[in-house]
């Protein structure tokens, strides 16, 4: 039945496709829809057709060298077999470089005319910009990678004249709380380079895995993680794949800039090698998230032999001329009890356990600059005091970066709040899990790397701005990209486009035909998703309407008969009216005729559940259970404690023991109503009934939300909690108990809590 369904949609897509107008004419194809935004375009009337005549011409192999490459795209998706000559006099592009040209070394000019392409670049860097530009003009169909047949490749006639913002424009990528294998890391660069991004943070070792290989140090890369569902976790790149990722960077103008952590985050090396660290171990990859409180031995010589020797081996790979060494989360819990470490400080005359850490990076500092890098490390190496040559990457705030100016030093703007692509992109409600919430794509496009907290006069300290890619939750490949994508294309535009001409709605518009360019890669990017109602269950107990919205007003095409929405489905246009079971399947729509995810949402009529109306007690009875449990089943024969009585949820048992914690009691609602509840412990019963279930999921910020209708007045309830780490997060990071909200207010925690007497754990009231 399945398959039927799969084969009769395909049948009806083909249909659909060959009956709509030709992909040039796709409204995402209209106009010029260039990221980043040139500095400068002039528009001009006529087209350039590229056919299958059209030649390259050069006199310079490093442009016939970027011409070829090109080719090799543009063929892929004309069928064309494009050659480069040197010399003709109609339908060519022509490359050039003229170091005259009044622009920075990454800048170019481009002419289209009817006759003919003119691309000058100042370097062969802008060459191949203005090819990516050139690249822009045509239907986004060019970055297709199987032939695309009946287009007609046209690109309008411009003058462009372009260079970008800021020299540093970055990408980082954690590949220790999740590996990303090569091939992933070579599909990033494709689009980073189509975005004109030129810098790859490369975040190679952590607590959690070491993922470069050391010849001198085998046992690096062999460590596997023990993830606490039994399942295990390990990856790492060869010497020989690092080169040959160093090599695709650098003939896509993307230099790499790895990183090594230390002092901290160093778990990965103290696992093979204990003796580096304060205590001698054992230790096991670090399977929760969070900072770890090992980290290496700064009273310990033969620490700083081993980094010297990782350094000597890997530094040599990465032709660039930055070297990350981390610094950050560096915690300071096992310098303070380490004999060594402590003998350290007096010896050196430090001050503290700050200075101890300023002293391990200026010690790195000497073996970077004897390889003629220079060192970049993240905004605590200021602590302490910051090594003379670093240049500092603020991720905290705008303020390490500022600190760091104001002292003459180059800084690489990456603040969270604006740059962490970790974070959710849209409403807790619809969104997959994320370490914070949230991120609009309008955020981070709005941020600016020369902050106006910065005098002006040190803005040139400032090189540009990263986004930070950090894979805690980002269990996949796919979920990677759709956390990278389309933010960062914001990230490539805020750090080209004059900050004066930058314009989301005109962003906005453009980036539906670079999503399309995205989908020719086979990127799964984020769509902005149905928003609205707080829960996929909405109570109503009268006449209700039922409101969408997205974060990008994208139309939404809606079925009320349980179907799946196609583009052909009714258009939301205002609230939707119920009085009844309705259920309501939405999604959003692209201009490409993509969809996102469909939201479904049930609308449940139903009649308040009758309060409790007996006497209580303030306070709620706590239960414990032993045992190792996962599930919600596993605790189903479980032997639980005399309940005590407590007054809140907070309590935070050690983390690592395990257990089984039952709340039981009655929370109290104002007045008649439909109330929202939500919890990110592992069930919750509301008068006897599971209303919701995080059962073995990994959960932080829930989505997992429902409504009921609630009688003013006291309702029983029973929050079960397993003191369990799934997918890396303890649940006791969690443990806030439940919370709840009426409709369109924010959920909040439940209070004044209260219990009956003779209820016992083990009845479940
Ligand atoms: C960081 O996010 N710890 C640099
Ligand atoms: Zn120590």
């Amino acid at each position: 039945m399945r398959i039927y369904s799969f084969y009769y949609l395909l049948l009806v897509s083909i249909f659909l496709f060959s009956c709509t107008k030709p992909l040039e004419e796709k409204a995402y194809n209209t106009g010029i829809n260039i990221v980043p935004q040139p500095a400068s375009v002039v528009e001009m009337d006529g087209n350039f057709v590229l056919n299958a005549n059209t030649v390259f011409v050069t006199h310079n192999d490093s442009l016939a060298h970027i011409a070829s490459y090109f080719q090799k795209k543009i063929d892929l998706s004309t069928g064309y077999d494009l050659k480069t000559v040197s010399s003709a006099t109609s339908n060519f592009i022509s490359l050039k470089t003229d170091l005259a040209l009044p622009l920075n070394e990454e800048g170019y000019t481009l002419t289209v005319t009817p006759n003919e392409v003119s691309i000058i670049g100042k370097t062969p860097q802008g060459v191949f910009y203005g090819l990516q530009t050139l690249l822009q003009l045509l239907p986004a169909e060019i970055e297709s990678k199987a032939i695309v047949k009946n287009m007609a490749w046209t690109a309008p006639c411009v003058a462009i004249e372009d260079e970008p913002s800021y020299g540093y424009r970055g990408m980082m990528l954690d590949v220790c709380r999740h590996f990303l294998d090569a091939d992933f890391v070579k599909k990033q660069l494709d689009i980073m380079a189509m975005l004109k991004m030129n810098r790859f943070h490369w975040h190679l070792t952590d607590d959690h895995l070491w993922a470069i290989e050391v010849k001198k140090y085998p046992l690096l890369t062999q460590s596997i993680r023990h993830n606490a569902d039994g399942t295990t976790h390990q990856g790492f790149y060869t010497q020989e794949q690092i080169k040959e990722i160093v090599d695709y960077a650098s003939e896509r103008f993307i230099t790499i800039i790895p990183e090594i952590e230390l002092p901290g985050h160093a778990l990965a090396a103290l696992t093979a090698y204990p003796e580096l660290s304060c205590t001698g171990g054992p230790f096991q990859l670090r399977n929760k998230w969070g900072i770890e409180e090992n980290v290496y031995c700064a009273g310990n010589e033969e620490t700083f032999a081993f980094i010297e020797d990782v350094l000597d081996e890997l530094i040599p790979l990465f032709p660039g001329e930055y070297f990350h060494i981390g610094g950050d989360e560096c915690v300071k819990k096992k310098w303070k009890a380490c004999a060594k470490c402590q003998k350290r400080i007096q010896e050196e005359g430090l001050k503290d356990e700050h200075e101890l850490q300023s002293y391990f990076v200026h010690r790195i500092e000497e073996t970077v600059l004897k390889h003629n890098k220079k060192m970049v490390g993240w905004d605590e190496i200021l602590e302490g005091g910051l090594a003379p040559s670093a240049t500092v990457m603020s991720w905290r705030g705008e303020e390490g970066g500022i600190q760091a100016a104001t002292m003459g030093h180059d800084v690489i703007m990456t603040p969270a709040k604006w740059l962490y692509v970790d974070h959710g992109q849209g409403g807790i409600e619809v969104e997959p899990i994320a370490i914070n919430f949230v991120t609009l794509l309008e955020k981070t496009y709005g941020y600016n790397p020369a902050s106006e907290k910065i005098p002006a006069e040190l803005r040139k300290h400032v090189l540009g701005a990263q986004c930070n890619m950090w894979t805690e939750y980002a269990t996949t490949p796919e979920y990677t990209e759709y956390l990278l994508y389309p933010r960062m294309l914001a990230v490539s535009e805020l750090n080209w486009t004059p900050n004066e001409k930058k314009d989301y709605n005109s962003f906005e518009k453009r980036i539906n035909n670079q999503l399309v360019r995205l989908d020719n890669h086979g990127i799964n990017y984020h769509i902005p998703l149905p928003e609205g109602p707080m829960a996929d269950v909405v109570t109503i107990t009268v006449m209700d309407t039922i409101t969408f919205n997205n974060t990008q007003n994208l139309p939404m095409h809606y079925t009320t008969d349980g179907s799946r929405p196609t583009v052909n489905s009714p258009l939301y246009k205002q609230p939707i009216v119920v009085n009844d079971d309705t259920q309501i399947n939405i999604a959003t729509f692209l201009p490409s005729g993509k969809m996102s995810r469909v939201r479904e949402v049930s609308v449940v009529k139903d009649i308040p559940h009758p309060a409790y109306s007996g006497i209580t007690t303030s306070g709620m009875k706590r239960a414990r259970a032993e045992g190792e449990f996962y599930f919600v089943a596993d605790t189903k024969d479980a032997q639980w404690s005399e309940p005590i009585v407590v007054e809140d949820f907070n309590y935070k048992p050690d983390l690592d023991s395990k257990g089984a914690y039952s709340y039981t009691g009655y929370f109290e609602v104002p007045e008649d109503g439909v109330y929202y509840l939500s919890t990110e412990m592992d069930e919750l019963e509301i008068n006897g009934e599971v209303v919701l279930s995080n059962d073995g999921k990994l959960i932080r910020h829930s989505h997992n939300r429902t409504s009921l209708a609630l009688e003013k007045g006291k309702h029983p309830f029973r929050l079960l909690f397993i003191n369990n780490n799934i997918g890396g997060y303890p649940r006791i990071w969690n443990n806030k108990g439940f919370y709840i909200a009426q409709k369109d207010s924010s959920l909040k925690p439940i209070e004044n809590v209260s219990y009956k007497s003779q209820d016992n754990i083990a009845s479940k009231q």
